[in-house]
């Protein structure tokens, strides 16, 4: 099954399916909403990935003026999201591949993402990383949360089973984990930080950092200029 199918398949139950398999889930929203800049105050935001509208319904709430863009391959979780951010007036949806996204220059003031990008190969993250700079406006940032492999292989396989102990303290079914697995298995690239920090760097952008992370779920932060 290919990634639109999936999250097409779950679309119903996601949030909560969510909720119960990423440790720290919240913690790791309230992060990427917590780090973006006070002095941006951005008038144009992108949610890459956003699935049911978890971080759209953050951004939607912290920036209640803003112009956000929900973007995702899956159509019914798009309809999903539209049904709960319904009391929302300045969100809208686009039903696109990141890879054929495309906006004008300097249009966006604020690009975030969470547990989305991990979907890409490294060559489809370094591309996006280099169109979503050309989109970013001079002040602009990009935040995100996502699954990141470790430094080394070993440190990899530390955060899998630590993760799968989490899992099963919290009851998570086994037929659960294994779609989860199966999926990752055949649609998951999961990369290293340091991938992430020697791109922004090639690119141009700055300040890039990790704001937070646990087990492999990470927040990554990197600005268009100082
Ligand atoms: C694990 S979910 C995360 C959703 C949401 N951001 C959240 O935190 O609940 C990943 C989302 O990315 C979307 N996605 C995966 N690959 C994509 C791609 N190439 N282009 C656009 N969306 C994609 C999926 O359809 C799915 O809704």
């Amino acid at each position: 099954m290919d990634v639109e199918n999936f999250y097409n398949l779950i679309s119903s139950n996601y949030t909560e399916m969510l909720a119960r398999l990423v440790p720290r889930y919240r913690e790791m929203l309230w992060m990427i909403l917590t780090y973006i800049p006070k002095d941006l105050h951005p008038n144009r935001i992108v949610d890459l990935g956003c699935g049911t509208g978890n971080l759209s319904k953050g951004i939607l709430n912290q920036y209640p003026q803003a112009e956000v863009l929900a973007v995702d391959l899956s159509a019914s979780i798009l309809d999903e999201a539209s049904k709960r951010l319904s009391n929302y007036t300045t969100i809208s949806y686009i039903n696109q591949d990141f890879n054929h996204l495309d906006f004008e220059e300097n249009s966006i003031d604020l690009v975030v993402s969470s547990i989305a990008l991990h979907h890409l190969t490294d060559l489809q993250k370094e591309k996006l990383l280099k169109k979503i700079y050309r989109w970013l406006s001079p002040k602009g940032v990009l935040i995100f949360g996502d699954q990141f492999s470790g430094s080394t292989s070993d440190r990899y396989e530390q955060h899998m089973e630590n993760w799968k102990l989490t899992s099963e303290g919290k009851n998570v079914p086994e037929s659960e984990w294994a779609l989860w697995m199966e999926h990752q298995k055949n649609h998951d690239y999961h990369t290293s930080v340091e991938n992430y920090f020697n791109w922004c760097k090639q690119i141009g952008y700055k300040n890039s950092d990790v704001v937070w992370r646990y087990y492999l779920w990470t927040v990554f932060i990197a600005h268009k200029t100082q």
